[in-house]
């Protein structure tokens, strides 16, 4: 069904990010690499702790909400406890934020890097339960690929 080779993508991450150290451009392009790979994902995409909010980063996607306080929502939870969040039904998780009402399902990956949150990876689908145990390994995996090609 929704198989994704993550040991692949993992390797063609490394190998894309490689040689580059900005971390928006490589958020760009691992962003667009996590979109075009994995089936019934229609958001990818980064926000940046600025101060105390998400800021809106790179991403693939209908457009989206700009500020994220922290704290609220799947993205500012995520950032808020440090862990990660997989959200079978997000009409079930009190103060989703509503980016797209097609949005069923969401994984977002708080990202820290020597301790410190740099921001959060989110990714979004219209299918409800979208994301399994392995997405949820496979998409950390990418993040922490995405923290090692960034100073
Ligand atoms: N649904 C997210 C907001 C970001 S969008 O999905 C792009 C949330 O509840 O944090």
């Amino acid at each position: 069904m929704n198989a994704v080779d993550y040991k692949l993508l993992q390797a063609q991450a490394e190998s894309l990010l490689s040689g580059q150290r900005n971390r928006i451009s490589n958020a760009a392009n691992l962003g667009a690499l996590i979109y075009q790979e994995l089936p019934e994902v229609h958001w990818v995409g980064f926000y940046f702790m600025v101060g105390d909010v998400l800021m809106l980063g790179p991403f693939q996607g209908k457009p989206a909400c700009v500020e994220i306080p922290l704290g609220q929502g799947v993205c500012g939870t995520a950032a808020q406890t440090g862990k990660l969040q997989r959200v079978g039904n997000v009409h079930d998780f009190v103060g989703h934020i509503a980016c797209d009402v097609a949005s069923e399902s969401e994984l977002v990956v708080p990202l820290v890097k020597d301790g410190r949150l740099l921001g959060v990876l989110d990714v979004d689908s219209p299918r409800r339960d979208r994301f399994s145990e392995e997405d949820e390994a496979g998409l950390s995996s990418l993040a922490a690929v995405y923290l090692a090609s960034i100073d």
